[in-house]
């Protein structure tokens, strides 16, 4: 099936391997260097995840200020899988302003996400979503989709239920594996795919970035361009 056709239609999210390493290769050394928590000499991913492992939260939160000036993070996970990108949406996007970089920290109760869909945050269904990690995913860590026809069902149900994210939904967090990556693949996946993540146990942090994007020619719905940006793949 081909890879829009499996979005829209199919399993709703897939995973690829990315067509620039270099691009994501240099997206991965800026983040280890804008965060800039480790002592000169040993800056690297491995190093910053190390460190972020053991940090307290409110010490986290304060490094993400240094990430303030991550501008290009968005426009750099889409040059890293251009024909992706353009063989689901063209070449005249609405993208993101602001890419997210997300740190998960390992042990009990820091799991960041419970099980929700893009949607609920009020993109055009028209979006797409990349996820893709900055380090392999060699531990219980990562985030776990729920195909199409079952996120589907499930919502019909909570509609039928008058529910947002019940019980159904959020009990789902239980019993999920999430897919192992490998620094150099991602998830892409429309905004009606529930997913989420877990507890894990490691001596690591794990680092991950997304960024949404539709495009131009779909409406945008409640978001606006104070959320996204004008972007041609060149
Ligand atoms: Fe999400």
């Amino acid at each position: 099936m081909k890879l829009k056709d499996e979005l829209i239609k199919g399993k709703g999210y897939s995973i690829f391997s990315i067509e620039n390493m270099k691009e994501l290769e240099i997206l991965r050394d800026s983040f280890v260097k804008k965060i800039n928590i480790t002592n000169n000499g040993n800056a690297d991913i491995y190093n910053v995840r190390k460190k972020l492992a053991k940090m307290p939260k409110s010490e986290i939160n304060k490094s993400m200020i240094n990430l303030l000036s991550f501008n290009n993070l968005s426009e750099m996970i889409i040059n890293s899988c251009p024909s992706l990108v353009k063989s689901l949406c063209g070449k005249e996007l609405f993208i993101q302003r602001r890419a997210h970089t997300i740190i998960n920290v390992p042990g009990k109760g820091q799991q960041k996400q419970w099980t929700h869909y893009e949607l609920m945050s009020g993109i055009s269904p028209f979006t797409f979503v990349i996820w893709t990690p900055l380090h392999d995913l060699d531990d219980s860590g990562g985030v776990y989709y729920i195909d199409q026809k079952e996120s589907l069902r499930m919502m019909r149900i909570e509609q039928n239920e008058g529910l947002v994210n019940g019980p159904r939904i959020l009990n789902l967090m239980q019993n999920q594996k999430p897919a192992k990556l490998k620094f150099g693949q991602g998830i892409v996946f429309n905004p009606f795919i529930l997913h989420g993540n877990v507890n894990f146990k490691s001596s690591l942090a794990r680092i991950a970035c997304n960024v949404r994007f539709q495009s131009i020619k779909k409406p945008l719905l409640q978001k606006n361009t104070d959320y996204l940006k004008y972007y041609k793949i060149p």
